[in-house]
């Protein structure tokens, strides 16, 4: 259990931005200043962890005036990003193979020939769980020192029961202060130890049992695609997931139109992710659905993708996040400007939907959005102090000028 903490008074706060206007329209559709709802010369209280009350300095509650942990900022105020779509534990690289990308071949030419993500899984399996567990402990760092105060990591780089179980304990037992949400990815190939795709899955459906009953993921996650699960082989695994009570999340139409974000309406997904190659029924059903669209934008540009209808989809009303993909084949990086940058440059998002998408957007599709994304009373006190106005993010490439982070009330050093 969770000591109580003691309650905090934080004043001086020069800029807050609470993304109250967000909060109202759900994170769907077209998003504007406003909805930011940011404010000068802000103070705020926290208790246990949570946001007990939050409002004009002026007007702080008589109350909470003689708290004796006070602390004066003299920051802007920003609520911690959320990355909620990373491959964050894997061993090795991939550089070789991007060499042979940029001279001519593709990813499933390479794909085809054992490389890809079963080059990630070769050395993923080789790898001691301890420098896994290591390096995963770097690269939560690395968000931290961005204003990342919650990570998803899917396991997918073991693909047999043993190394997929020993992925996921792995994401569990990580000490960083980030906040991991563990998604499970068996169906992320077919390893070769396996003839077909649904001799496979059937053989995951063993896993998903042991992985409830040891609680290592509530969610599930599955790569429908050509060459590596159809739609088919996808609805009747998922159906089995969520029957056993597991939330879903789909990586859908990324390379091919399959069908699949439009299965993720269908199933009640928590997300649709990648979604570039989507027709016109798709975008309107997807964007008059529940599902988050997950726009992985930095993939897109590594796999010279065409980018997701962004625009299209955000007109229409649909809920949507940004997300870092960070993997060693399609998305290396994880930086959030650079991800950010290119939704506002290539995909036409403005500055205030891009901040949502990696706030509250971020929060629904890992079914978080009662708690995280959002600085108001009752949700966590998770944010980052800034020097920086919010209309210099996601233009340079330059890291972002961070105080300190503050996750649950506690606060870090980045
Ligand atoms: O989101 N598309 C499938 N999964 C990852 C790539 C993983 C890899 O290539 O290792 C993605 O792009
Ligand atoms: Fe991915």
């Amino acid at each position: 259990m969770r000591k109580a903490l003691a309650k905090i008074l934080i004043t001086h706060i020069q800029e807050l931005m609470t993304m109250r206007g967000v909060l109202k329209n759900k994170a769907r559709g077209r998003q504007t200043e406003e909805a930011l709802a940011i404010s000068k010369k802000q103070a705020m209280v926290i208790e246990d962890g949570q946001i007990l009350w939050i409002g004009a300095q002026s007007k702080i509650p008589r109350e909470y005036r003689s708290i004796k942990n006070q602390k004066a900022i003299h920051g802007n105020v920003f609520p911690g990003f959320i990355d909620c779509h990373t491959h964050s534990v894997f061993a090795g690289d991939r550089t070789h193979e991007f060499e042979m990308r940029v001279q001519g071949a593709s990813y499933q030419d390479i794909a085809q020939k054992g490389g890809g993500i079963l080059h990630t899984v070769r050395e993923t399996r080789k790898a001691s769980s301890a420098s896994l567990k290591n390096d995963l402990q770097k690269r939560m760092q690395n968000f931290l020192a961005q204003g990342v105060t919650t990570v998803e990591v899917k396991s997918g780089y073991g693909l047999s029961a043993k190394d997929e179980l020993r992925l996921l304990t792995i994401i569990q037992k990580q000490s960083s202060p980030v906040q991991t949400v563990p998604t499970f990815l068996g169906a992320h190939a077919v390893p070769p130890e396996y003839s077909s795709a649904s001799e496979y899955l059937m053989s995951l459906k063993k896993v998903l049992n042991e992985i409830a009953q040891k609680k290592l993921a509530k969610r599930i996650d599955i790569f429908i695609e050509k060459n590596y699960f159809s739609l088919e082989e996808g609805k009747n695994f998922l159906k089995e997931a969520k029957d056993k009570g597991f939330e879903i999340t789909i990586h859908a139409d990324q390379i091919s139109r399959t069908g699949a974000a439009a299965l993720a309406v269908d199933i009640g997904a928590k997300s649709a992710d990648h979604v570039i190659c989507l027709d016109k029924k798709d975008i309107s059903k997807v964007a008059a659905s529940e599902v988050t669209c997950v726009f992985l934008p930095s993939a897109d540009f590594y796999l010279r993708c065409p980018y997701p209808p962004a625009r299209e989809l955000i007109d229409q009303g649909a809920r949507y996040a940004l997300a870092t993909d960070f993997n060693p084949g399609t998305s290396p990086t994880q930086n959030i400007q650079w991800v950010g940058l290119l939704a506002r440059q290539e995909m036409r998002m403005t500055l205030p939907e891009v901040f949502s998408a990696f706030t509250v957007g971020g929060a629904y599709a890992l079914g978080l959005e009662k708690s995280r994304g959002v600085l108001a009373e009752g949700f966590c006190a998770d944010f980052f102090i800034s020097s920086l106005d919010w209309d210099q993010f996601f233009y340079s490439l330059a890291p972002i000028p961070i105080e300190s982070v503050w996750i649950r009330g506690q606060s870090f050093k980045v």
